[in-house]
């Protein structure tokens, strides 16, 4: 992994441009929320707003502005990108569903990474105002407050974020294990932004998250604010993530490690 973080063509450090670039974008998205939109549905709950591919556009141009030889990987037009070498993983809207139905939860996701390692992370929800931001070795933030994931020791203590995602079935399951362990903690969220509830996650709003159909996207950025955040994030079974994991358990180390022993008690792995 190189030590040093490249610089933009306008001298910026890249932590600066991938935090410019997402308080930019969600300003945008911000002034298009509640107006009248051309809308695409792709699937159950899925759908594709011309907002999400106006902030893509914009984002691309933007990045590509300051670091011609990155690579982007992209939710809406450039979902297959390699992910060797440095690449900027670009999530334009997400919360897509939230953001058409009126709801004020959703956020510009954004991440560099090199090889698939996440090194720079923002996270900017624009109702809030709140960028949540990283960079490797440098800590995770919420604007200028320190961010650090939650300190329960228990499931029973905690808030679970949850998000269902667009695989019927995966999500299933992961109701079914909700319902296995229910009353066993003081609330559940349900949020409709992956990434969101990942940055909630490094913050300890959310004591632990769950999700078991993500894309590299929605992904990038929490892995590496989790973990500056001091937090923990495997797939959901406790093994590695990356990019590609499709599924992630993030929270606090001990409340981490008792949702894992309780999954496995209540057979939720599946
Ligand atoms: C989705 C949202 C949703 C989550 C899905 C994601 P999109 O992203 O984060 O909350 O459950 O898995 O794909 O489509 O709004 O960018
Ligand atoms: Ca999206
Ligand atoms: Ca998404």
């Amino acid at each position: 992994m190189p030590t040093d973080l490249p610089a933009a063509r306008s001298g910026r450090s890249a932590l600066e441009v991938a935090r410019d670039a997402a308080r930019a974008a969600g300003a945008r998205v911000r002034e298009r929320f509640r107006k009248p939109q051309t809308v695409t549905v792709k699937g159950r709950g899925n759908l594709l707003t011309e907002t999400d591919l106006e902030i893509e556009r914009f984002l691309h141009e933007t990045i590509r502005a300051e670091f011609p030889d990155h690579a982007l990987l992209s939710e809406e037009t450039a979902s297959t990108t390699d992910t060797a070498g440095w690449v900027w993983v670009i999530d334009p809207l997400d919360g897509t569903k939230n953001f058409a139905s009126g709801i004020p939860y959703f956020c510009v996701n954004i991440a560099l990474c090199h090889d698939g390692d996440p090194i720079v992370a923002a996270t900017y929800d624009p109702n809030q105002d709140e960028l949540f931001w990283a960079a490797r070795g440098a800590g995770a933030w919420v604007n200028d407050a320190p961010a650090r994931a939650s300190t329960n020791a228990t499931v029973l203590e905690s808030v679970l974020g949850v998000d269902l995602g667009y695989d019927n079935e995966r999500g299933r399951a992961l109701l079914h294990l909700v319902l296995e362990l229910f009353p066993g903690m003081q609330a559940v969220r349900i949020s409709g932004s992956a990434a969101l509830g990942l940055a909630y996650a490094a913050t300890g709003r959310f004591d632990v998250f769950l999700h078991r159909y993500l894309f590299p996207w929605d992904l990038a950025a929490g892995i590496l604010l989790v973990r500056e955040a001091g937090g923990v994030i495997t797939d959901h079974l406790g093994g590695p993530i990356d990019l590609r994991s499709q599924t992630v358990l993030a929270g606090g180390a001990g409340v981490h490690g008792d949702l894992l022993r309780l999954q496995r008690e209540h057979g939720g792995e599946g």
